[in-house]
């Protein structure tokens, strides 16, 4: 495993829509382990591959519930609201309020491409909703509405 560098808003490649991941193979469980490791090393809530300049739909978060990988995730469903603070990895030094859905419930593939779904809620609702936007170029500072310093 390697720690890898992580990307600075104002690069454009954190403002482009990544594509799916098509090949299941050794490449992609190194990106994965690269992502885990440096996610530990950050010491952050989750990581998406664009983030490390890897256009593809591949995250991982670690929350209380345990450490996940997500390929190919999209939300089926979510409910409820809450409002409260996060930050980025690619947004260094500071942290803003958003409101995400109190529940998601995602479908996805592990890392061997077998189908896989999720219920989330709380903080590890909010981490998914946080990494699945940066398959699509958005960052949180986008949807805050409150932005200050850490
Ligand atoms: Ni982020």
């Amino acid at each position: 495993m390697a720690i890898r560098n992580v990307v600075q808003v104002g690069d454009e490649t954190l403002r482009k829509v990544s594509f799916p991941v098509e090949a299941f193979d050794e490449k992609l469980h190194v990106l994965l382990d690269d992502m885990k490791e440096t996610l530990r090393k950050e010491e952050g809530a989750g990581l998406a591959a664009p983030q490390v300049g890897v256009l593809r739909r591949a995250v991982v978060v670690d929350v209380e519930e345990g450490f996940f990988e997500f390929v190919n995730p999209r939300i089926v469903s979510q409910k409820g609201e809450q409002t409260g603070w996060e930050g980025c990895l690619s947004v260094r030094g500071k942290r803003g309020v958003v409101s995400r859905p109190m529940k998601v419930k995602i479908a996805y593939q592990d890392r061997y491409g077998n189908p896989q779904t999720l219920q989330a809620k709380g903080f590890f609702a909010r981490a998914i909703c946080h990494e699945l936007d940066h398959l699509d170029g958005v960052l949180y500072i986008d949807k805050a509405e409150v932005v200050e310093r850490d």
